[in-house]
């Protein structure tokens, strides 16, 4: 196989990055992908960020050992906690994430934003870079919600408890007048339903699954690996914890009906 069409290599703590493969998929049709969902150490968020780095290396290198040719961390927790350190550690490009600070000031009328994101990604020096460099005269509301990522695994992205919940952290931000909200954690694409009915149709949501998608398209065009086929591509799950809870996952939220290869993985 040449390593042009070697498979796409996708990760995060759990489902949250498969809003981000889902447009890689849409995007690049042709490519083959693996998703890891480390849903055995998941959530990230709650973990020092030394660990996370640990657990990033170790999926990352299994990617690597499956032969992929681009990394891409669709978790803004690994990348505040790991970008660097992958990026140094390995010959593959590597795609990382960081809340959306730049497009948000661009388009707020009110000039308060809101950031929806772990307290390893905000805490982390990637966030950091973009709220200095952008953020400007905007007033940045940052926040985290503990809880939520952890319904979105358990398939409850839609449930009221999420909803109450996501009221609570919201609130504060709605009534400081944001107007836009940056989604800095890629499970939370999945509650969008529950945040449009909290803060109404008005709020615009900053999702930036597309964009890397875009740039995961644009890494591989520069560097010659776009897989050169016309077949449709094959993807491969693994979940370093149930297997079946990433297979509901994908049915019940993605809607994949067509069969689905999903293995287990024992991370180091
Ligand atoms: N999807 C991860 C992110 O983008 C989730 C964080 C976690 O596991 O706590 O930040």
């Amino acid at each position: 196989m040449s390593h042009a069409d070697a498979p796409i290599g996708v990760f995060d703590s759990g489902v949250g990055g498969l809003s981000v493969w889902r447009e890689i998929v849409r995007l690049l049709p042709h490519e083959d992908t693996v998703y890891v969902a480390d849903s055995a150490h998941c959530p990230y968020g709650a973990r020092p960020a030394a660990e996370i780095c640990q657990l990033s290396e170790a999926v990352a290198s299994f990617l690597v050992g499956q032969g992929c040719k681009i990394l891409v961390v669709a978790c803004n927790t690994a990348s505040a906690a790991a970008l660097y350190h992958l990026r140094a550690a390995f010959d593959v490009p590597i795609v990382g994430m960081v809340p959306a600070v730049k497009p948000a000031v661009a388009q707020t009328h009110t000039g308060q934003v809101g950031v929806l994101a772990t307290g390893v990604t905000l805490n982390g020096q990637l966030f950091h870079e973009v709220h200095e460099r952008f953020a400007n005269d905007i007033t940045v509301h940052s926040v985290t919600c503990p809880g939520l990522v952890e319904l979105v695994e358990a398939g409850r992205a839609d449930a009221p408890e999420t909803e109450v919940l996501l009221r609570h952290c919201l609130q504060p931000l709605l009534d400081a007048g944001i107007d836009v909200l940056a989604l800095g954690c890629t499970h939370y694409p999945f509650l969008t339903p529950a945040i449009r009915r909290i803060a109404g149709p008005d709020l615009l949501l900053l999702d930036p699954s597309a964009a890397i998608a875009r740039q995961t398209g644009r890494v591989l065009r520069q560097s010659n690996l776009l897989a050169d086929r016309a077949r449709p591509g094959q993807h491969t799950f693994l979940s370093t914890g149930l297997p079946a809870a990433l297979a509901s996952f994908l049915q019940d939220t993605l809607g994949l009906t067509q069969p689905i290869d999903i293995r287990s993985y024992n991370s180091p």
